[in-house]
């Protein structure tokens, strides 16, 4: 059974093959509006979330298909100590494909191996976030007709950021693409990223706590939360939470043609002052990961041959 766990899941091939049935949704969304109909996307959430759920919700609604969503682990038998991979086993009895949020690190794919049914990691913990991977690649692709000879900035909470190891996992199989890594020392990227990742790959990166000195060499500037929910200590957080706020002067340096990215949530990490500047890409992130989401259901229902 074909889940989604990972971006590296998915070839390059592959996703140029969902930004093109993406693009082709964007173009005539009518074709596809009953695309999915009969058929039910579990969305079930044990960490918050605005965009994952209501984007998995709302793209297969534009499918024409039905959608059973546990929103929180407290509403849940999770919360009566079910195991996640009883949970999967009983959603399959229900639903047709299931996209799982969770707090611990592997639980999606732990779903995936007990459930009879396609599994989409929505975020899990820290590790990966693979459809914010794709609403950002449908971004880039968007804003910069490629993927290539591209210098990526990532800002912030680079530890802890799960879209941030999932985008640098997806980048790093394109020509040409170097990492600016600016965090706190204490929020570095994890080291198995660099080792597994970056160091294997023969990827060019730096690291620096200082935005605006690499300013003027990013074709992508791709701002992060500190994530107060990951900090063992409340001590730590407010010290770092506005290590990084980005302002209109910080761009003054900044090429014409930026693209400014942000999974979101936002806190105080992007100035509100910068959502009206051309260059600000965040809120085109939120709809295109609708956009790629629809494009992955049809993807994985038609080779479960569902
Ligand atoms: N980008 C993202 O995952 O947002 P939510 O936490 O709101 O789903």
């Amino acid at each position: 059974m074909r889940s989604l766990i990972n971006i590296l899941d998915l070839s390059t091939g592959e996703i140029d093959e969902l930004i093109a049935v993406a693009e082709d949704i964007i173009a005539d969304p009518a074709k596809y509006s009953e695309a999915c109909r009969g058929k039910k996307l579990a969305t079930l959430f044990f960490e918050p979330s605005t965009r994952t759920r209501l984007s998995f919700e709302a793209a297969m609604y534009e499918l024409g298909g039905n959608v059973l969503s546990v929103s929180s682990g407290a509403s849940s038998s999770a919360a009566k100590g079910e195991s996640v991979a009883d949970t999967a086993k009983t959603v399959s009895c229900y639903a047709d494909i299931i996209a799982m949020r969770h707090p611990k690190e592997g639980a999606p794919y732990v779903a995936s191996v007990n459930a009879s049914i396609p599994v989409i990691n929505a975020g899990d913990g820290g590790h990966n976030h693979p459809t914010q991977t794709l609403a950002d690649l449908l971004t880039i692709h968007r804003e910069k007709g490629r993927f290539e000879n591209l210098t990526v900035g990532l800002c912030g909470d680079l530890k802890f950021g799960r879209t941030v190891h999932s985008l640098i996992e997806a980048m790093s199989r394109y020509e040409g693409v170097r990492f600016v890594l600016i965090s706190p020392e204490e929020l570095k990227v994890p080291s198995y990223v660099k080792k597994d990742v970056l160091a294997r790959n023969g990827i060019p990166y730096v690291q620096t706590e200082d935005m605006e000195s690499v300013m003027p060499e990013l074709d992508i500037l791709y701002m992060t939360r500190v994530q107060r929910e990951r900090f063992f200590n409340e001590e730590d957080y407010l010290r770092l939470k506005d290590s990084y706020i980005l302002t209109p002067k910080k761009l003054q340096n900044a090429r014409t043609d930026l693209s400014i990215m942000h999974p979101l949530p936002r806190v105080n990490e992007i100035s509100v002052a910068i959502d009206d500047d051309p260059r600000a890409c965040y809120f085109k992130q939120v709809l295109n990961g609708k956009y790629m989401r629809m494009a992955l259901i049809l993807k994985l229902l038609k080779e479960a041959g569902r």
